[in-house]
């Protein structure tokens, strides 16, 4: 696995790799990788000739209160990582290489952001498809790999592809989940010993949401009413929202009756926790592409 720090370097390696009809796969992480990460990688490593990791933290996507500083990083440990899952190129540019200076041009995102995270923080998402538009030009990707966890932004990141005419196939990959269930992401680690506990109860306020439906209830309302009911008797969190949206279009819905997320983010005391069922008006989970 070869380590790129600088930009110029990661565009001349790509260039050699353009020379013959290779693909290149992508996976951009914020490290402190965890399987949810290495699924994607194991994916990418599937599918393509040659598989780019990028590892940014990228202050862009963080509001002004947000965790950029304590973000949790180990860079030593992320490089085992990558290499024993057979990433052939990893990615790891400076803030100050990918921002040498104030950026004057930026990507904002107006549609499928005004609900879930989008709601409660701000600009976030413009930093998201900001920064990845760098990296998409960076690294010349002709598949990228996002964990379905964060379904929002695999909701943005598709318009964005279609909107701005990315050359690059959307690869959405199911969540990994802890063996109860509990979603996996780098945020868990911010937990008190009694938060964890409670924590299985996102999961499971997201299965009791499934059963309401194969029971044939079709009123999101009333599911979003008794998923809150149980979030709150089960967990010391304070709910940001459970809302039921038509995905990927994240457009409100009456009825369900077509493909839809149910999601849910719960504030414990230092991490915010995220998590979803994207389901057809059924309720099977759905494999969206
Ligand atoms: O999902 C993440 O880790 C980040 O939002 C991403 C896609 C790497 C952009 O910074």
């Amino acid at each position: 696995m070869k380590v790129i720090r600088a930009i110029q370097e990661m565009q001349n390696e790509v260039k050699k790799m353009k020379q013959s009809p290779k693909t290149i796969g992508f996976v951009p992480t914020m490290g402190y990788l965890h399987e949810g990460h290495t699924t994607l990688v194991d994916e990418a490593r599937k599918n393509n000739d040659v598989v780019i990791m990028s590892i940014f933290v990228n202050p862009l996507q963080f509001g002004p209160t947000e965790d950029f500083e304590k973000y949790p990083r180990d860079e030593e440990r992320d490089k085992q990582i990558a290499e024993d899952h057979g990433v052939d190129y990893l990615f790891l540019p400076t803030v100050d290489e990918m921002y040498p200076e104030q950026m004057g041009i930026e990507v904002s995102v107006t549609d499928r952001v005004d609900v879930l995270c989008g709601k409660s923080r701000p600009g976030h998402f413009s930093g998201v498809v900001t920064v990845l538009t760098k990296l998409f030009h960076i690294t010349q990707a002709d598949h990228v790999y996002f964990g379905k966890k964060d379904a929002q932004q695999v909701a943005v990141v598709d318009q964005m592809i279609k909107n701005l005419n990315f050359p690059i196939t959307l690869h959405p990959v199911s969540t990994v989940r802890e063996n109860d269930g509990l979603a996996k992401s780098s945020r868990n680690v911010y937990l008190s010993k009694k938060e964890r506990d409670e924590a299985v109860h996102l999961y499971q306020s997201l299965c009791l949401a499934q059963k309401k439906i194969f029971d044939g209830e079709k009123n999101p309302a009333i599911i979003v009413n008794e998923v809150k009911k149980y979030i709150q008797s089960n967990t010391s969190g304070t709910i940001d929202y459970v809302e039921i949206l038509a995905f990927p279009t994240l457009q409100p819905l009456k009825v369900i009756n077509q493909p839809f997320i149910i999601a849910v983010a719960v504030q414990f005391d230092k991490a915010r926790l995220i998590d979803n069922f994207i389901m057809s008006a059924d309720g099977k989970i759905d494999h969206i592409a």
